[in-house]
């Protein structure tokens, strides 16, 4: 099976100064130091764009949808810029792109409504590799007796098994849900092949792409996926989910839903009034990344275009610190690496990183970068099936360090560092 269609095509380097501007929290010290924002695959720092958004919104928009009246035009109106920010983003049409509080609440209420038109021994199949917001809600499916099927990972590279896939997904499968990148160990699964495995064999392919989103660029129609969803606090927005859903599966199905709400897409699976300041946000954080696309590529005219360009951008540049920051954490003794660490296959991977260091709980290890301004994870993020799996639940986890596009050679250097300096007391 192939590996990602990521857009592996050279972009000229990134404009690192221009885009740390955009960003006013990064300059916050801890204890005298320089803030290392380590942290992103928790949530990322958010450009001025999107502040201003969020302020703009209640300057000048502050009210519910649909009133006649100057404010609530206004928000009508930046909700469909919004949406059509993230349909250019998904690649999709504006009605296929729903708005939710975040990636879990969207998907259990997803989940609760295909679980409707589903039988007792009807499967699903879930991964070892997910977030349990990809595995929960379709767990919740055995109270009506679906039957869940759980794919393992190769634990020498923490990949999934493609034959445990192909095994497990049968006539009887009427969802594969699958990560598009895991939270803790980076990998990419090849979603797009997946996606056929599971059309071939008449069922409906689920992505979770919040991991995935702020690494690389998504396009639906190329994956063909039936849903995907991403938040857009982790590339870069405010704390909200989105959902793309394949227009037909849309209508297919039906949500829970108050009476006198519209039916039509989209409105009909965004249940009451929105977080609409943050649905703001989320419009200005599509522009933010289409602008650097611009200043990354002039030729690149549509925003579309733009935030193909700014991918490129970032990866290129996400891959420098990735391979400058793996190579220095493997020569600290002790160190356990999970995941794929050779140089080649990073088209296999993100900027996303799980270690331990001896028997030391991961927790001791975040506090001691944290006093001194590094900030990274530890814990299982909630990918418990694969701490569970590789056997650190029980011992803290692991510690997590995520590099974004605003994170610098600079950062991944002092990070290197001081772990160096933790693994030597
Ligand atoms: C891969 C992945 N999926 C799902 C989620 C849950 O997203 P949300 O916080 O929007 O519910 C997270 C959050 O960390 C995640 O990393």
């Amino acid at each position: 099976m192939s590996t990602p269609a990521l857009q592996e095509t050279t972009s000229k380097p990134l404009d690192s100064a221009w885009v740390r501007a955009q960003f006013p929290s990064l300059k916050l010290q801890v204890n005298g130091q320089a803030a290392a924002f380590l942290d992103g695959p928790a949530g990322t720092q958010v450009p001025r764009q999107v502040m201003d958004a969020v302020q703009n919104y209640f300057l000048t928009g502050n009210a519910n949808t649909c009133g006649a009246f100057a404010t609530s035009r206004a928000n009508d109106a930046t909700i469909a810029a919004a949406r059509g920010a993230m349909a250019d983003f998904f690649h999709c049409d504006k009605d296929e792109v729903v708005f939710g509080q975040n990636m879990t609440t969207i998907t259990f209420a997803l989940a609760r409504a295909i679980g409707r038109e589903l039988k007792a021994g009807d499967e699903i199949v879930v991964t070892t590799l997910d977030h349990d917001a990809n595995v929960a809600p379709w767990r919740a499916l055995e109270e009506k007796g679906v039957v869940i099927r759980q794919v393992d990972i190769r634990d020498a590279d923490c990949t999934l098994d493609l034959d445990d896939l192909m095994r497990k997904i049968t006539s009887k499968t009427k969802l594969v849900a699958v990560g598009y990148a895991s939270n803790a160990v980076g990998t990419i699964n090849p979603v797009a092949e997946i996606t056929k495995l599971a059309h071939n064999a008449g069922a409906m392919m689920f992505i979770d792409a919040v991991h995935y989103a702020p690494h690389g660029a998504i396009d639906v129609r190329a994956l063909d996926c039936d849903f995907l969803v991403c938040s857009p606090y982790k590339f870069f927005g405010p704390h909200m989910g989105t959902l793309y859903g394949k227009r037909e599966r849309l209508l297919q199905f039906k949500p829970y839903k108050v009476r006198p709400a519209p039916d039509a897409l989209p409105d009909r699976w965004e249940t009451g009034t929105q977080v609409q300041e943050l649905i703001a946000g989320i419009g200005a954080a599509v522009d933010y990344l289409a602008e650097l696309g611009r200043r990354q590529d002039a030729s690149a005219k549509d925003r579309r275009s733009a935030l193909l360009a700014a991918y490129r951008a970032t990866r290129q540049h996400e891959a420098a610190l990735l391979g400058r920051m793996i190579e220095g954490l493997l020569g600290i003794p002790k160190l356990r690496f999970f995941g794929i660490s050779d140089p080649k296959r990073f088209h296999e991977r993100c900027s996303t990183i799980s270690i331990r260091i001896g028997d030391h709980n991961p927790t001791e290890i975040g506090k001691f970068l944290g006093e001194r301004g590094i900030f990274t994870w530890d814990g299982n993020y909630y990918a418990l099936n694969l701490s569970e799996r590789l056997g650190v639940e029980q011992q803290g986890g692991f510690l997590r360090i995520g590099l974004v596009h605003y994170n610098t050679a600079e950062e991944a250097d002092r990070l290197v560092a001081a772990l160096r300096e933790f693994a030597r007391r």
